[in-house]
């Protein structure tokens, strides 16, 4: 019988990452999938289990929404229960995340190793959540699969107790697997553009904006200056800061707010964009990797590779209200050349087979 190795998951990118590491690890092992609940929408859960064919989690967490505390307080303590009665040969988790976070501490708790999945990743802001969450994450570590060459040499230099894997970004593996299966964005439900028009599509989440109402509205302003029309897919927490900051009804008329999308038809809509702009480390890559030139709100991303290698331009968000129509106007006008960048700066999308090699060698020695 094979051991059983845990994988924890709970947001809307874990959920996409877990559907090709499930399988994968299955190979070898006994997977108990668990999902914390923390994304519990349909839009931002279920339907990516739907689309990508995600096997339904056996545990399911039901932890939803909260401060970070009550939120990671939750998972900790559900998650230490499942694991006391399962007793998981190791714990996998993805990125860095509230769940990420939960999940690890609680399986050190127990002795149980961990597995960190985007490991060495680092940013400037030492307080933003995220980035306490995988810093801790990658020091409780025992197996630090790294998604890139800087990532790999930055948890060496940092000494970590773990050992580093560079293994390549499972995100890859996913947009490699489902590329062929990818819809136009003008077949999206609701289009809101003349099929073949040009547009700019946008993402924006992170707290760090959407609770700063000054920069979020500049952000939000500025998307009403562009050159083209915007699709905007709304996160439900910026849905709920369009509102709190008044600003639902004062939108640009050429911003178009959407529900949040299926992997499938947002991967459609960041291929066929002029330009993508976001706060988003998933959306970054995927244009990188797509050939979409990108704008990112954000004074720095942990995705730095795509800004050395071109494909991606920062503007802070106290900067929009003068830099964002200028920079995605120079973005655009790089769409389609075909001198593009470097694609494989994470791997070329065998991550999660990498992945289950490191696990099996840590097994084994
Ligand atoms: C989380 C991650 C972030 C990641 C993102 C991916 C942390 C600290 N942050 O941010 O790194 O980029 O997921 O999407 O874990 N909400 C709903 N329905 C849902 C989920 C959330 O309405 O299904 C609302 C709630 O009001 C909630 C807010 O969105 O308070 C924020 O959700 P939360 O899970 O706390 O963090 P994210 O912003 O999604």
């Amino acid at each position: 019988m094979n051991e059983t190795l845990a994988l924890c998951y709970g947001t809307r990118p874990q959920i996409i990452k877990a559907s090709v590491l499930l399988e994968e690890l299955a190979r070898g092992w006994d997977v108990l999938s668990v999902d914390t609940g923390q994304h519990y929408d349909y839009e931002l859960n279920a339907l990516q289990y739907e689309q990508l064919g995600v096997r339904p989690p056996q545990v399911y967490l039901e932890v939803g929404s909260g401060d970070h505390a009550t939120q990671t307080g939750a998972i900790l303590a559900r998650a230490a229960e499942v694991l006391v009665q399962r007793r998981p040969t190791a714990v996998v988790v993805i990125g860095d995340t509230n769940s990420t976070l939960g999940c690890a501490l609680a399986a050190v708790q127990r002795r149980i190793p961990v597995i960190h999945v985007e490991a060495g990743m680092r940013g400037a802001d030492a307080m933003m959540a995220e980035e306490v969450n995988r810093r801790i994450v990658d020091v409780i570590s025992t197996v630090l699969c790294a998604p890139s060459e800087v990532a790999e040499r930055r948890l060496n230099l940092e000494h970590v107790a773990g050992t580093v894997v560079r293994t390549g970004d499972v995100a890859r593996d996913v947009l490699v697997r489902n590329l062929s299966r990818v819809p136009r964005a003008a077949d999206t439900a609701d289009w809101p553009l003349a099929p073949a028009a040009p547009f700019v599509f946008a993402t924006l989440h992170r707290a760090e904006l959407t609770d700063n109402v000054g920069h979020f509205s500049g952000v939000v302003n500025a998307l009403g200056r562009l050159d083209f029309p915007v699709v905007l897919a709304a996160h439900p927490r910026t849905r709920i800061a369009l509102e709190r900051h008044g600003l639902l009804d004062r939108l640009p008329p050429s911003v178009h707010l959407r529900r949040p999308l299926g992997y499938l038809q947002s991967l459609g809509c960041v291929r066929d964009a002029v330009t993508v702009v976001t706060d988003s480390g998933g959306v970054q890559r995927e244009a990188y990797w797509l050939g979409t030139p990108c704008v990112t709100v954000r004074k720095e991303t942990e995705w730095e590779e795509t800004v050395r290698l071109g494909a991606n331009v920062l503007v802070a968000p106290a900067r929009a209200a003068e830099d964002l129509a200028p920079t995605v106007r120079r973005q655009a006008g790089r769409a389609g050349r075909p001198d593009g960048w470097d694609r494989d700066a994470y791997g070329t999308g065998e991550a999660a087979a990498r992945i289950r090699e490191a696990v099996e060698a840590w097994r084994t020695r």
